[in-house]
């Protein structure tokens, strides 16, 4: 089993596995937020006690190496700004990643999966990391061309993004390989 970095550093940020305190900010900083949650393949949190059973479930996916989540905070301020989250399928990961609205456009997502897909890539039970964006969301289509991963083409009816329908949807495929 892989036994992942806790934290990682970059110039302004610091990613760290997630503890059941971070609950209270990942709420406010974004999972309520209906434009953040808009593209992603959960509802957007109606209240805190969702939140509290959704890091929960994060511990316990990380204690059995099923997936590891990590908040990104300000290097200096350690303010939670958002979450990457790597799911374990044997040699590859599956990438997800949010980030709250106030840090939308200033290169932080960019910058912080440079350094889980670098660390991941060195690692030689790893060999290919890859994730999935809805073919609306552009921001997150134009960050994985950003990192040099590449677009594999669409996955028709994928995904659902449940907080703009209940009708599965086309994703763009972008992987990275060693
Ligand atoms: C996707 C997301 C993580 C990007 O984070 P970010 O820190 O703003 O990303 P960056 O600043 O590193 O890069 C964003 C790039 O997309 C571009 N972009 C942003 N919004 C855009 C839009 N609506 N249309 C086209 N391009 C857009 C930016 O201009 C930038 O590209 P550039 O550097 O060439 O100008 C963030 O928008 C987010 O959290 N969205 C909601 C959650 C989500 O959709 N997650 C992904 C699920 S697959």
């Amino acid at each position: 089993m892989i036994n992942p970095a806790k934290t990682f550093k970059t110039e302004r940020l610091r990613l760290r596995k997630a503890k059941l305190a971070d609950a209270d900010a990942i709420f406010r900083q974004y999972a309520q937020d209906p434009e953040v949650t808009k593209y992603v393949s959960w509802r957007a949190h109606r209240n805190l006690e969702e939140t509290r059973e959704y890091v929960q479930m994060c511990l316990l996916a990380w204690d059995v190496g099923k997936a590891f989540h990590w908040v990104i905070e300000g290097a200096e301020d350690k303010q939670v700004m958002g979450m990457i989250i790597a799911r374990v399928n044997a040699e590859k990961w599956e990438l997800g990643y949010v980030l709250a609205r106030a840090y939308w456009r200033q290169g932080y997502m960019t910058e912080a999966l440079k350094a889980v897909i670098a660390w991941a890539l060195k690692q030689k039970e790893i060999h290919r990391v890859w994730a999935v964006c809805d073919v609306d969301n552009l921001a997150s289509a134009r960050v994985m061309e950003k990192i040099g991963m590449q677009r594999e083409g669409i996955l028709k009816c994928w995904s659902v993004h449940p907080n703009i329908s209940a009708e599965p949807r086309d994703s763009f495929c972008y992987a990275i390989t060693k």
